[in-house]
């Protein structure tokens, strides 16, 4: 074949070549110039036509053309090509993402402090038997106060500062108690349950108080309950709570009306031995308010206070949150930091 000829083939195949490895748009400049600009070897080619015999120049000619608009052609099209390809991935960018994409660095979640003690305290009382239960938290005035042993009126009324609602009757908790009479209407006998769960007061708001906190409700109803059962459970559950072989309790009388008689059971302090900042130097905290189920209680739940007895407590879990993990202040429970909330 004519040598000219074979120079031309072996141009188109270095383009070809050299096309498929583009890119960007500056590329596709740069090969523009180095296979059809004045100083490329097609150029050349074309340049040397005059020199060529007529014969010759009738062969190669067309051929060179042909190879000539083959490359403009094929450029146009690639490029074209290219930025469309190019305006569709920014599109897609835009629309698509990859939620399962790994984020080089990123924040890694993990669950609060509050749900982290609700799950252990749940364990520890579902492994002693209980279920844990549920109720509404706007309720009525009937299962907040009245079902348990606080009538209209009655003094005890005062121990909890209520947020009323607009609707007649109808409160946010200020306790996890109602459930007691709720769980006793719904469940059978004999009953053993928790209720942890979200309770509102209308107090000033410090260090250790909150409009709404976390309360753990918790009664057992049978024949023969007795105040034993009532003390090895707190006792059985702080143990376990606070990781303590051994955790002397101490029972002082406490006044609640829906509980007769009623205890303030204290824990020994899990921290120190001769008094520190967290039981404020007595060695004793107050964690755990219980008594036996008041009779009257019984008798709104349809329960005969003849037959059955039964133990309630209700224990502050935010306090105990902050007990156990040190925390000196509510407010972070609540203020979603991750400087507080990444220490657990
Ligand atoms: N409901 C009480 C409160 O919020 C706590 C409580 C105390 C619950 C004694 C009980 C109990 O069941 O026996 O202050």
């Amino acid at each position: 074949m004519n040598a000219i000829l074979t120079q031309i083939e072996s141009i188109k195949q270095a383009f070809a070549q050299d096309l498929q490895k583009v890119q960007t748009l500056k590329e596709f400049d740069d090969l523009k110039v180095s296979f059809l600009g004045k100083k490329s070897s097609l150029q050349a080619l074309l340049a040397g036509m005059k020199d060529l015999g007529a014969d010759e120049r009738r062969e190669v000619g067309p051929a060179l053309q042909e190879a000539k608009t083959g490359i403009e052609q094929a450029l146009e099209v690639a490029r074209q090509a290219f930025t469309e390809r190019k305006a569709k991935a920014a599109i897609d960018k835009e629309l698509y993402f990859d939620v399962t994409a790994k984020r080089p660095g990123g924040v890694r979640g993990h669950i609060h402090p509050y749900s982290q003690a609700i799950e252990e305290i749940e364990d520890i009382f579902m492994s002693m038997g209980y279920e844990v239960l549920d109720g509404p938290e706007l309720e009525t005035d009937f299962y907040n106060f009245t079902a348990l042993n606080i009538p209209q009126d009655h003094p005890a009324r005062d121990m909890y500062d209520t947020f009323w609602t607009n609707k007649k009757s109808m409160l946010m908790r200020t306790h996890t108690s109602p459930v007691q009479v709720r769980s006793m209407e719904s469940k059978e006998l004999p009953l053993a349950g928790i209720v942890p769960g979200r309770v509102y007061r209308h107090e000033a708001v410090d260090a250790t108080h909150e409009i709404q906190f976390l309360q753990c409700e918790g009664f057992f109803i049978d024949k023969n309950v007795t105040v034993s059962h009532l003390f090895a459970t707190a006792q059985t559950f702080l143990k376990q709570l606070f990781k303590k072989d051994e955790l002397d309790i101490r029972i002082r009388p406490g006044f609640f009306p829906f509980v007769e008689p009623g205890f303030e059971i204290d824990m020994r302090c899990p921290f120190c031995s001769k008094g520190c900042s967290v039981c404020k130097k007595s060695t004793w905290m107050e964690v755990f308010p219980g008594g036996m189920i008041h009779p009257n209680v019984l008798r709104a739940g349809g329960i005969d206070p003849d037959v059955y007895s039964g133990f309630a407590f209700g224990f502050g879990l935010s306090r105990l949150v902050m007990l156990k993990y040190g925390i000196d202040d509510i407010r972070h429970l609540y203020g979603g930091k991750l400087k507080f909330l990444e220490q657990f």
